[in-house]
């Protein structure tokens, strides 16, 4: 089965099967998207300082593989002046997510070429997804994200941390995750290096599930050890070649 008719058939199950799978936690589904959504917040802030020319204008971010847009709202409401566009592959999950997220520009498409124009975005990002896409097709999927990222600009990629035993535990019980291959931080950075990203740097993430200020900035001290459940891979998009 291909990735469009997989998601589109999870589509009214999926948050409660993660709500599932991550229940032994004793967090929700919100809370790791809202987590990831504080780091993302972090990395797209980054690429507005760095470019007073944006200031007056939204940073334009594009969500590859956005799904029903659960973490749009976390960006929509922060503190960034940025126009939003989505994409996936599952029509009928972005028909959901369009009508959740009004202000959200969202498409769908066939999973090789991205709808839209070189140099669109200043940044773009993917969470969980990769492990989605079978493995031939990863080095064509970061190619897509670099060419509709103008030079300068940034891309990270989310992913689960295949040593982590509990997010193996949760990718072998949640039914979304039947046809999932996990890649680990070091053959991501290579994949990103090969496609000729610049300025590569990874985290790993959500060390714990406990909420509050102190324990996510454990989380944000520890960021070097390979343990997280989650980690993801930041680059640029160099300026030459
Ligand atoms: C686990 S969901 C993650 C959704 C969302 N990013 C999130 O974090 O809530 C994986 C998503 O990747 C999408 N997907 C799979 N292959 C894709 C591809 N080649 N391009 C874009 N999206 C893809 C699926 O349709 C699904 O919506």
């Amino acid at each position: 089965m291909n990735a469009p008719q997989e998601f589109d058939r999870h589509k009214e199950t999926y948050r409660s099967d993660i709500d599932r799978a991550v229940a032994f936690s004793g967090q929700s589904h919100d809370f790791f998207t809202r987590v990831k959504a504080e780091y993302l917040i972090g990395l797209l802030g980054a690429v507005e300082k760095e470019a007073p020319s944006l200031a007056a204008i939204p940073l334009r971010v594009l969500d590859v593989g956005c799904g029903h847009g659960h973490i749009h709202p976390y960006l929509i409401q922060s503190a960034l002046r940025m126009k939003l566009s989505a994409v996936d592959v599952a029509a009928t999950v972005v028909e959901e997510a369009r009508l959740m997220n009004p202000t959200v520009d969202y498409q769908s498409y066939a999973g090789e070429r991205l709808p839209y124009d070189d140099n669109s975005f200043d940044a773009a990002y993917t969470i969980a997804v990769m492990h989605h896409v079978p493995p031939p097709q990863w080095p064509a999927f970061l190619n897509e994200m670099r060419r509709v990222v103008r030079p300068g600009g940034s891309i990270a990629i989310f992913e689960h941390n295949p040593i982590n035993p509990l997010t193996q535990w949760i990718v072998r019980t949640c039914p979304i995750d039947e046809n999932a291959v996990l890649l680990g931080r070091g053959r991501l950075s290579k994949l990103v290096a090969q496609a000729k990203f610049a300025a590569i740097e990874s985290r790993f993430i959500l060390f714990t599930p406990l909420d509050g200020a102190g324990y996510r900035a454990f989380d944000r001290m520890i960021g070097w050890l390979p343990l997280g459940a989650q980690y993801y891979v930041s680059a640029r998009v160099p300026h030459t070649g």
